[in-house]
């Protein structure tokens, strides 16, 4: 597999980052999973978006000459190494503080270079999971207070995720103040009296690029859609529940802590709203023939 570091193409076993990384000692740095059909990326102006505000708000400098442009080539360029022109993948890309000695917690000097990494990795869409839905459990969110970063630092989602395998379920659903706030990689929706409900955007959750495009496919099928808290003692009365997240798009829920959500099925909301994202997913990226 050819992987990016640094701006250089090689091979996955001959990129190499160093023990001084920051993303290494500190978990400091930002990353983005984005979503790729034969060969092209889906949503890449919204991920450029996120990164750049998580990139902001750490105070990380991109590289001279390395802008949104570039990372886009890049990202075409290993799908096309990697054999990656049909069908479904995802581009992983990661960006850290850089390596630098002494470590100390602060800042390096400035100028330290970031470190740039970009993989392209095939992705076997789940699609027997979301014709049978998964389950999920529910455990206390520990995260910090900006979630709305996609930071490095995941160690309290990796906890969460493990604790969701340990236990036979899919995801874990963070609750924090009696609210369900969102899965350990995954957007939290629910259809509750016939409407959608989550989270807002603020700083408890990842503002998610599928939950963005799924909220305005429900506006567009006639859906309401409410961006409010979501009290974990109302999950009982949602008809349905779903995951989104660029790796699984609109994933059913059909069970939390043991008890079934609505009737135990994957419901009709999450079934249209799949079917449009995937709709909207071929269109994107489906090129112009040839004139
Ligand atoms: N995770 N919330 C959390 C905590 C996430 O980690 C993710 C994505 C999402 C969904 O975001 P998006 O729709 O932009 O993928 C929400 C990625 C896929 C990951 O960490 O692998």
């Amino acid at each position: 597999m050819i992987v990016s570091l640094n701006g250089e193409y090689l091979d996955r076993t001959r990129a190499t980052v160093s023990v001084s990384d920051r993303g290494f000692l500190f978990g400091d740095g930002v990353y983005e999973v984005t979503r790729a059909r034969d060969g092209r990326l889906f949503e890449a102006a919204r991920h450029l978006r996120r990164l750049a505000r998580g990139l902001e708000a750490l105070d990380i400098a991109l590289p001279p000459g390395l802008d949104s442009a570039t990372l886009l080539e890049i990202s075409e360029r290993l799908l096309h190494e990697n054999g990656l022109e049909q069908g479904d993948a995802t581009v992983y890309l990661q960006i850290t503080r850089g390596a630098a000695e002494p470590r100390t917690h602060h800042f390096p000097p400035a100028g330290t270079p970031p470190t740039v990494f970009l993989s392209a990795n095939r992705l076997i869409v789940p699609d027997d999971l979301h014709a049978r839905g998964v389950t999920a459990i529910t455990t206390p969110d520990l995260r910090w207070e900006r979630c709305d970063l996609k930071t490095v630092q995941l160690l309290a989602n990796v906890l969460a995720k493990q604790q969701a395998v340990a236990a036979g379920a899919f995801e874990a659903i963070f609750v924090r103040d009696g609210l369900a706030i969102e899965g350990a990689s995954a957007n939290l929706l629910a259809v509750i009296d016939g409407a959608i409900r989550t989270h807002p955007a603020d700083h408890r959750i990842l503002p998610g690029i599928t939950r963005e495009v799924v909220i305005e496919l429900a506006r567009e099928l006639g859906l309401g859609v409410s961006e409010a808290p979501l009290p974990l003692r109302e999950l009982s009365g949602a008809r349905e529940l779903f995951l989104t997240a660029t790796t699984v798009d609109v994933m059913p829920v059909v069970q939390v802590d043991g008890r079934a959500v609505g009737d135990g099925r994957p419901g009709p909301v999450a079934r249209d709203l799949h079917a449009g994202l995937r709709a909207r997913l071929v269109r994107d990226t489906t090129r112009a023939p040839a004139l």
